[in-house]
C-alpha cells in the first residue's frame, strides 16, 4: 500500500479503485491547496495525481524522496518538469485521447460563435436591445467553405479538422506531420486554431509578427495553451483591426483578471478553460490518471506514459 497525494477532488468513482489499494489522502476543499499545504501534503507520498494548474518543477520534486510516480489529470504536461522527474526514475503519466473529441467540440463551439459574433448578438437580446430587424446588423463571417489553418496536427487538430470537413471547410496544417509552413497557413486562413503543446518552441508563436501575417477578416482560436500567444499583442491586433477576432478558451494567466485590458479588445471571446469540461471526459481522464497510478506503484509501465512512445 502506497501513500498518494490526490490535489483535487475528481468526478466519477475513478478514485474508489486507487483507495482500494493505496493510501489516498484528497485535497478536500474546493479550490487548489495554498503551496504550504500542497507541499506538506505530498512530502511523504509515493504518488501524486496532479491538476494542470499545478506547479510540479524540480524543487517540488526534490521535496517529495518517496515519489515513484506522477499522474497529471490532463492531456498538456508543461506544469511539470518532466527532465527533473526522469532524472529520478519517476514515470510521468497524462490523460489522451478520452478527451480529445470533448476538446474538438468545444473548438468548434468557439470558432462558430466567434465567426457570428454570437455571444455579443446574445447579449444585446438580454439587455433589452435586440430592436428591429436590421439588414446589416449582427454580420459575422461564413463558417462553411471558409478555410482553417490546424497549428499541431496532433489527436485534437485531427479531430477539428474532421469537423471541418463538414463544414466544407479547406484546411492547411503545420506541424511534424507534413503540411505547409506557418507563414503561408497564416497568410491562407480564415480561421486559425491552435493545437500545439506548450513548450519552448512554442511559447509566443502567435506573437505581433505573426498576427500581422494573418487576414484582416481572420478569427484566432486557442484551446491549447494561453503562453503559446503574446496576449499583449493579440490585444493590440484587435483593437488595430490586424485580424477580426480571437476565441480563447486559456489564457496567460488563468483565471484571467477581470480588468485584463484583453477582455475589452473587439472581437474577442474568453472561455475558462473548459476544452475538456463534459461530465464523460472528465470521469475518463480520472480512469486513466488512476489507471497510470496503479500500473506506477505496482512496477508497471503506466499505460499513458510521456516521452515514452506507447
Ligand atoms: C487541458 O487543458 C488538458 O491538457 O487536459
Ligand atoms: C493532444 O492530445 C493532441 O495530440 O492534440
Amino acid at each position: 500500500m502506497a501513500h498518494v497525494f490526490v490535489s483535487r477532488r475528481l468526478p466519477g468513482s475513478a478514485l474508489d479503485r486507487l483507495s482500494a489499494v493505496h493510501d489516498v489522502d484528497v485535497w478536500p476543499e474546493p479550490g487548489p491547496a495554498p503551496a504550504a499545504e500542497f507541499r506538506a501534503r505530498a512530502a511523504d507520498a509515493e504518488g501524486l495525481l496532479s491538476m494542470l494548474t499545478d506547479r510540479i518543477d524540480a524543487e517540488l520534486i526534490d521535496s517529495c524522496p518517496r515519489l515513484r510516480a506522477i499522474a497529471n489529470y490532463a492531456v498538456g504536461y508543461d506544469n511539470i518538469d518532466v527532465a527533473a522527474a526522469s532524472a529520478r526514475g519517476i514515470p510521468v503519466g497524462n490523460t489522451p485521447d478520452v478527451l480529445t473529441d470533448a476538446t474538438a467540440d468545444l473548438t468548434f463551439t468557439l470558432l462558430l460563435a466567434a465567426a457570428r459574433n454570437l455571444p455579443s448578438a446574445i447579449e444585446t437580446v438580454i439587455r433589452g436591445e435586440w430592436g428591429p430587424w436590421e439588414p446589416a446588423r449582427y454580420l459575422g463571417y461564413d463558417v462553411h467553405g471558409a478555410s482553417l489553418g490546424i497549428i499541431g496536427l496532433g489527436r485534437i487538430g485531427q479531430a477539428v479538422a474532421r469537423r471541418a470537413e463538414g463544414f466544407d471547410m479547406t484546411v492547411r496544417h503545420t506541424g511534424r506531420r507534413g503540411g505547409v509552413s506557418l507563414a503561408t497557413l497564416l497568410a491562407s486562413s480564415d480561421f486559425v486554431s491552435l493545437h500545439c503543446p506548450l513548450t519552448p518552441e512554442t511559447y509566443h508563436l502567435i506573437d505581433a509578427a505573426a498576427l500581422a501575417q494573418m487576414r484582416h477578416t481572420a478569427i484566432l482560436i486557442n484551446t491549447a495553451r494561453g503562453p503559446i500567444v503574446d496576449q499583449a499583442a493579440l490585444t493590440q491586433a484587435l483593437h488595430a483591426g490586424t485580424i477580426a477576432g480571437a476565441a480563447l478558451d486559456v489564457t496567460d494567466p488563468e483565471p484571467l483578471p477581470k480588468d485584463d485590458p484583453l477582455l475589452s479588445a473587439p472581437g474577442v471571446i474568453v472561455a475558462p478553460h473548459i476544452g475538456s469540461a463534459t461530465h464523460r471526459a472528465r470521469e475518463r481522464m480520472a480512469d486513466l490518471a488512476v489507471d497510470n497510478l496503479l500500473a506506477a506503484l505496482d512496477g508497471r509501465p503506466m499505460p499513458h506514459q510521456v516521452g515514452r512512445e506507447p
